[in-house]
């Protein structure tokens, strides 16, 4: 079996299309575009990648972005204050802290930071009182990593409801809101993670197997009931060769492409599982651009004002 693919950049690219004539509805009827405001601090060159695409994706959308630098040595007050001020700000609608927060910062930096967002601009979704509504199923911001999962799946009519789902992975950004997601679309819900027993096992009973554990090639054939949907949320950037070629042997085109980039990103699924599943997210071009869609949705939810404080 040779797994159907599915296609993150078509899927994303529709759905940006299909939130231009609202961006502009909204436009019009409140004489500015919707709002976000990106908080970048220091330098992660993956953090870089990731803010650039956003801003452009949004701007091409017709929304209004702009990305508030802060240096490595910031502190959390310098943070916290350029969070109060976009939480004040008329122009802004959404706010979005990029993770990961410089080390020198503190283990507890970004926790604080998202708890200083206004919940009505968390377009990340991440802010405590966004995840209780998301707990309780009410209408809230959610975040855009397993929304996009959820969205991908709907438009390649994956049957959810009644399906065994398997999340690999317990992340307050992915993994339990993914999970809850799928609960709340009555699929059979496993959260699995690294102190599971029998995990290959477990994973080999998904109908739906969704990948979130920011391991290289984790997810291997066996790992997979013949047949299922896979999907692979996974970016990790390959330095080494040696690493490439013990995850995908001598012969496969990806060390081509190592060589001529001198990195390789490549999902948490090892790319043989494309001969036993039934479909199967890329990477890239999977999940990835499926992110970005929803953090646009989600500004133009925001901006509506369609989550208030008190839902
Ligand atoms: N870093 C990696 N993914 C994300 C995300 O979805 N939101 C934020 N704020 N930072 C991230």
């Amino acid at each position: 079996m040779t797994a159907r693919m599915l296609d993150g950049t078509a899927i994303a690219a529709a759905i940006r299309e299909s939130l231009r004539p609202e961006v502009e509805a909204f436009t019009r009827r409140a004489g500015r575009p919707p709002g976000l405001g990106i908080v970048l601090v220091g330098h992660n060159p993956a953090s870089e990648i990731y803010v650039s695409g956003k801003q452009k994706a949004g701007t091409e959308a017709g929304l209004w972005v702009d990305v508030h630098r802060l240096p490595p040595t910031a502190s959390v007050q310098d943070v916290l204050a350029l969070v109060e001020r976009l939480n004040r700000s008329d122009r802004h609608d959404g706010i979005l802290v990029q993770d990961p927060l410089p080390d020198a910062m503190g283990s507890d930096a970004a926790r604080r930071v998202v708890d200083a967002i206004d919940p009505r601009k968390d377009v990340d979704g991440f802010h405590p009182i966004s995840v209780g509504r998301l707990v309780q199923n009410r209408p809230t911001l959610v975040p855009c990593t397993p929304s996009g999962v959820i969205e991908l799946l709907d438009h390649a009519k994956v049957a959810i409801s009644g399906a065994h789902a398997v999340v690999i992975g317990r992340s307050d950004i992915v993994g339990k809101p993914m999970a809850l997601l799928m609960l709340h679309r009555h699929a059979t819900v496993t959260i699995c993670h690294s102190r599971t027993r029998n995990l290959g096992a477990v994973a080999a009973t998904a109908d739906i197997l969704v990948a979130a554990i920011g391991r290289p090639a984790f997810v291997t054939q066996d790992l997979v009931k013949p047949g299922a949907t896979v999907v692979d949320v996974g970016i990790n950037r390959l330095t080494s060769r040696d690493d490439v070629e013990r995850l995908f042997g001598r012969a496969s085109p990806r060390l081509a492409a190592f060589e001529r980039r001198g990195s390789l990103v490549v999902g948490d699924v090892h790319p043989a599982v494309a001969e036993v599943a039934g479909a199967l997210t890329p990477v890239p071009g999977g999940v990835g651009p499926m992110t970005i869609a929803m953090l646009l949705r989600n500004t133009l939810k925001a901006a509506r004002g369609e989550v208030t404080s008190n839902e």
